[in-house]
């Protein structure tokens, strides 16, 4: 007999069924809950709250576990590409070697941008931020290369035209917002080394392309790449669920990563150790701010909604830190403060007591700035990371026949039953 969660409302047993996941965390149905008792539940942010099935990744906060499709992050991180990674998030398997090629072969075919979107680019102001231009840019690609829902093959090819261009439209941002010449995608690149040529080549030096710093691109992307219900990917799902294209829905997720509280972490780090260096402040007197409840300041790149410990995925980037700065032979003062701050933090009851360890976004600030990518392109490098993740959770919303338009319920608490009072009258 299947588990059922019994709750008592007003002297009455209700009974609710249990859902249990393949690793074994366990979930209330509640989706009778209204019609049975006429309450509804009240969980600002979702902290307790499942709002899908879901067989994409699976995150144990607790142990600071991350599997992608049952594959442990760091086995990917070491052994991957992020391609074949997408690959594994979007269709649930690692490619075969037939699949890799055909893959490439379309990311390359997929990579130059229509000439008429290069005219967006003209008229926005040369300090329009990246992640605005980026979601304006994916919504217009409905307009250009319009899905076709309803054939399997030509959903792929949109996935992987997404997945293609964003890279290009990403570099294309910050070339003409530095005046510079657009950089084309050449077909003889593979897909980060692509991304890199495009945004740092030019005519008099030629981009100097280093395995090592590909590498670290790879690792970043991948790390970046899902993880499952949260903020941004519940926008997508959320705008997705009315059935609306996938640009649009794509384009939500890179409007609600892009707040400092989630995917503009990165730059809010930097930004956070850019500060602390210019002033002169001491590790003391930040982690004394953080803890001061009438201090707005944070310790950016810390804590985290699932994780109450340290985030897996901060631990690669820690090690890519390391491999990236050897490479550029750069002694990076903003490292230095930042290790001193996660030293300090970790040892301290505050933080340790709320469950506060660094984030992915703590240590990865200082990998792009080692590779030469500009702060204000830090959340648009999390954008590309993402984005195989969006698309996955997006297909796998529409097509799971359970799930159904997004329309929470409230706690209303504002004024009783009001007559209106004639303008002449107030
Ligand atoms: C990402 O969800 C994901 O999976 C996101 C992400 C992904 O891959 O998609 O992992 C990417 O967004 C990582 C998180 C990046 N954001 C930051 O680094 C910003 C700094 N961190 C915080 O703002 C905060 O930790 C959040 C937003 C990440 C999580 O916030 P929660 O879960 O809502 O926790 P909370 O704000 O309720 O904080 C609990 C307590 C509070 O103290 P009390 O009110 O209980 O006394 O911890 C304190 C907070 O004040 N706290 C911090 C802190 N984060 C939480 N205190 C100081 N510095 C911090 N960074």
């Amino acid at each position: 007999m299947s588990e059922v969660a019994k709750l008592m409302i007003d002297g009455k047993e209700f009974e609710l069924p249990v859902v249990e996941g393949s690793q074994g965390e366990k979930a209330i149905d509640i989706r009778t809950l209204r019609q049975t008792t006429g309450y509804i539940t009240f969980d600002p942010g979702f902290g307790s709250t499942g709002t899908c099935k879901s067989s994409i990744t699976y995150m144990d906060g607790e142990k600071g576990i991350l599997r992608y499709r049952g594959i442990p992050i760091e086995q990917l991180a070491e052994q991957s590409t992020f391609v074949e990674t997408a690959f594994l998030l979007i269709t649930g398997q690692l490619p075969t070697n037939d699949e890799l090629t055909r893959t490439s072969v379309y990311l390359n075919d997929f990579s130059l941008l229509h000439e008429n979107m290069k005219a967006f680019y003209q008229n926005y102001p040369s300090k329009a931020h990246p992640m605005g231009i980026l979601s304006a840019m994916i919504n217009a690609m409905r307009s250009f290369y319009p899905e076709l829902i309803d054939l399997e093959e030509e959903m792929n090819k949109t996935y992987l035209r997404l997945i293609s261009k964003i890279r290009t439209m990403a570099a294309m941002a910050y070339r003409i917002s530095m005046g510079e010449r657009v950089v084309y995608p050449r077909p003889d690149l593979c897909y980060c080394a692509n991304f890199l040529n495009m945004m740092f080549d030019n005519a008099v030096i030629p981009y100097r392309m280093d395995d090592d710093i590909v590498k670290a691109l790879n690792v970043f992307w991948i790390l970046h790449a899902d993880h499952e219900q949260n903020c941004s990917t519940t926008a997508v799902r959320v705008v997705g669920s009315g059935k609306v294209n996938i640009y649009s829905a794509i384009s939500a997720g890179i409007s609600a990563l892009w707040g400092p509280l989630h995917g503009g972490a990165n730059q809010a780090v930097i930004n956070m150790l850019d500060a602390i260096h210019k002033k002169g402040l001491s590790v003391e007197q930040c982690i004394k701010k953080a803890k001061d409840k009438d201090d707005p300041f944070r310790l950016m790149g810390f804590g985290h909604r699932v994780y109450k410990t340290y985030d897996p995925r901060a631990k690669i980037m820690k090690k890519m830190c390391d491999l990236v700065l050897s490479k550029v032979k750069q002694d990076d003062p903003l490292l230095d403060i930042a290790r001193k701050l996660e030293e300090k933090e970790l040892e301290d009851s505050y933080f340790k007591d709320k469950n506060l360890y660094p984030n992915v976004d703590f240590y990865s600030g200082i990998v792009l700035r080692a590779m030469g990518i500009p702060t204000n392109m830090f959340t648009v490098m999390f954008a590309i990371g993402r984005l195989p993740g969006w698309i996955a959770q997006w297909k796998e919303d529409v097509a799971d026949p359970e799930m159904k338009i997004s329309r929470p319920r409230q706690v209303y608490t504002g004024a009783q039953l009001t007559d209106y009072i004639p303008i002449h009258k107030r």
